[in-house]
């Protein structure tokens, strides 16, 4: 059934305020797993003449953001948290390979952590991904690319650490 971004952000945001814990997030999951299969919405948010990184809405009392995005071709994100805050990752189109990623040394106000491949599996399309604070992550992409995702608390997100992979 078609929604719209609307609904959708008001039904996350519902999730969200019901329980702000892994169980909400999980619903959020669920959700964003509908959301990336609705032709409309696609459509309509992530056709091919979208920037790259687009915030689609932002929720002034939670602090929530949703993101549209629209890689044209392969790209490769280095190894990161995002601080304080979470992510999940929906897979509109293409797949994203994602690596997940162990510490080896923590990272610390001066310098950059170190940390250690820990293994890779793909997000294919239809599929989302939950990503809690603190979890170390790198998405890569060997194609053109759309997904859809959400943060939890963007402005948490600026107390990410810095990480080197090492082998
Ligand atoms: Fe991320």
């Amino acid at each position: 059934m078609a929604i719209t971004l609307e609904i959708f952000a008001q039904q996350v945001k519902q999730a969200l305020l019901s329980d702000p814990g892994p169980a909400g997030r999980e619903t959020v999951r669920k959700l964003l797993e509908q959301a990336v299969i609705d032709s409309e919405l696609i459509k309509q948010h992530l056709g091919n003449d979208q920037p790259q990184r687009n915030v689609l809405y932002q929720d002034r009392d939670l602090g929530f953001a949703i993101l549209g995005h629209v890689f044209h071709e392969a790209r490769r994100t280095n190894p990161h948290d995002h601080g304080d805050s979470w992510a999940i990752y929906g897979q509109v189109s293409g797949e994203t390979i994602m690596d997940s990623w162990e510490i080896v040394e923590p990272a610390s106000e001066e310098q950059p952590g170190k940390v250690r491949l820990r293994g890779s599996s793909v997000l294919a399309s239809g599929s989302a991904r939950t990503y809690n604070e603190g979890e170390i992550h790198s998405p890569r992409r060997d194609g053109p690319a759309k997904l859809i995702r959400i943060e939890g608390n963007p402005s948490q997100a600026a107390q990410a650490k810095r990480w080197i992979a090492i082998d």
